[in-house]
C-alpha cells in the first residue's frame, strides 16, 4: 500500500495500539484513532503528527455498533476511504472465573469479542463494495490457550480466531481480494496491567517474557503489508505455547494450573477493587496519557529473534537457495 494509506486502528488510545498508530504516522499514513478516553486520543493524534502522519481522533465505545459506523463515515468524510482496519481494543477482569459478574463478563465480551466483530463488519462493508482493503486482528497466545484469572478475555479471543476463520473461507469462496489476518501477541508491557478492573491481591503482569508494545506495532504493520497469510505469531514465546498446546495441552493444564496464578502478578500489593476501564476510560478527561508503555519497562525485551525471522523468512529462504544452487554448483564443477 502507498504512504497515505488510511488506516482506522481501534483502541488507539494506549498500549499496542497507540504503538501501532505511532508506527503509521511515520509512515505517512491517515489514521483514524479509534478509543474512548479523549486525553489518550489527544496524545495519540498529536503523536501520529508530530511523526509525519495525519490523524483523526473520534472518542468511540467499540461495543456500540452505531457508534463504530459513525466513526468509519467520519473518517471518510475527511480521508475519503479506508484502505485497512485494525482492531485492537479490548479490554478485561482479571480474577478467578466464580468472582467474575455476568454483567462484568458481558461487558468484556461486548468490548474485546463484539467490539472485533462491529469493527470487522463496519470496514467488510467498505472493502467489499470495491473488492479491496485489509483487516489485522490484533489477537494473543491466549486465543489459542487458555489460562487461568482470565476466563472473559480467553474467550473473546478465542471467539475471534473462531469467527475471523470463517469469514476467511467466505472471503475465499467469493475470491475477494479483501484479506483479513491475525496477529497472535505474546507478553507486551502495556498500560492494561494498571488499569484493567483486577480482583487480585498483587499487582497484574503479563507473564513473561515481555515485549516493548512497539515490537508488537512492527508485527501488526508486517501483517498489515503481507495480509495473505492467516496468521501471524510475534515471539517465541507466542510459538511455545501454540505448538505446546498443539502437542501437550493435557501437560500445560497442569502446568497453567500451578504457575498461573503466581506468574500474572507481582509481589506489590494492590488495593482490592481498584479503579478498572471496563466501564469507563481512564484516559478521559481529567485523567491522564497513558501512552504506549506500561509499569514493566526495565523487564521488557524489544525485539524478538523469532519475529525477526518471520520478517525475512523470504529473502532467508532465498539466500539459502541462491547459496544451494552455487555450492551445488561449484561441487560438480570439481567434479568435472
Ligand atoms: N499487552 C499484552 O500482554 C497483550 C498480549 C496479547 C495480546 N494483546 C492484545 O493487544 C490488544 C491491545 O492490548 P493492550 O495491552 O495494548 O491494551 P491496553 O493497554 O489496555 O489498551 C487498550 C486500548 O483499548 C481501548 N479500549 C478499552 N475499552 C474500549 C472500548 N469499550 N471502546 C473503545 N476502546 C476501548 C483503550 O482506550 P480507552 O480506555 O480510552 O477506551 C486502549 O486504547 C488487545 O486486543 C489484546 O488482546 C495484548
Amino acid at each position: 500500500m502507498g504512504n497515505s494509506q488510511v488506516v482506522v486502528v481501534t483502541g488507539a488510545s494506549a498500549g499496542i495500539g497507540r504503538a501501532t498508530a505511532q508506527l503509521l504516522g511515520r509512515r505517512g499514513a491517515r489514521v483514524g484513532l479509534l478509543a474512548r478516553g479523549e486525553t489518550g486520543l489527544d496524545g495519540a493524534a498529536a503523536d501520529v503528527r508530530a511523526a509525519g502522519g495525519e490523524a483523526l481522533a473520534i472518542a468511540t465505545d467499540v461495543s456500540d455498533y452505531d457508534a463504530v459506523e459513525r466513526a468509519a463515515q467520519r473518517v471518510e468524510e475527511r480521508f475519503g476511504r479506508i484502505d485497512a482496519w485494525i482492531n485492537v481494543a479490548f479490554s478485561s477482569v482479571f480474577a478467578p472465573f466464580a468472582e467474575i459478574k455476568p454483567e462484568e463478563f458481558r461487558r468484556v465480551t461486548e468490548v474485546s469479542y463484539l467490539g472485533f466483530v462491529y469493527g470487522t463488519m463496519v470496514a467488510l462493508k467498505r472493502f467489499r463494495q470495491r473488492n479491496s482493503g485489509v483487516i489485522v486482528q490484533v489477537g494473543s497466545a491466549l486465543g489459542e490457550r487458555s489460562i487461568p484469572l482470565q476466563s472473559a478475555y480467553c474467550g473473546a479471543k478465542h471467539a475471534i480466531n473462531g469467527f475471523t476463520e470463517s469469514l476467511r473461507t467466505e472471503l475465499m469462496h467469493e475470491k475477494s481480494k479483501v484479506r483479513v489476518t491475525v496477529v497472535q501477541m505474546p507478553a507486551v508491557n502495556t498500560p492494561q496491567f494498571s488499569w484493567v478492573l483486577s480482583r487480585l491481591d498483587k499487582h497484574p503482569q503479563p507473564v513473561p517474557p515481555i515485549y516493548q508494545p512497539e515490537l508488537a506495532a512492527r508485527g501488526v504493520l508486517h501483517a498489515l503489508d503481507h495480509p495473505r497469510r492467516k496468521q501471524y505469531w510475534v515471539g517465541a514465546s507466542t510459538v511455545g505455547t501454540i505448538l505446546g498446546q498443539r502437542v501437550a495441552p493435557a501437560l500445560l493444564d497442569r502446568y497453567l494450573a500451578r504457575t498461573g496464578y503466581d506468574s500474572q502478578q507481582t509481589d506489590q500489593k494492590v488495593e482490592p477493587n481498584r479503579a478498572g476501564n471496563l466501564w469507563e476510560p481512564q484516559d478521559g478527561p481529567g485523567g491522564r496519557d497513558y501512552g504506549p508503555h506500561g509499569v514493566f519497562d526495565d523487564r521488557s525485551h524489544r525485539h524478538s529473534a523469532q519475529f525477526w525471522l518471520t520478517r525475512h523468512r523470504r529473502s532467508l529462504v532465498g539466500a539459502g537457495l541462491v547459496g544451494s544452487m552455487f555450492a551445488a554448483s561449484s561441487w560438480a564443477q570439481r567434479r568435472r
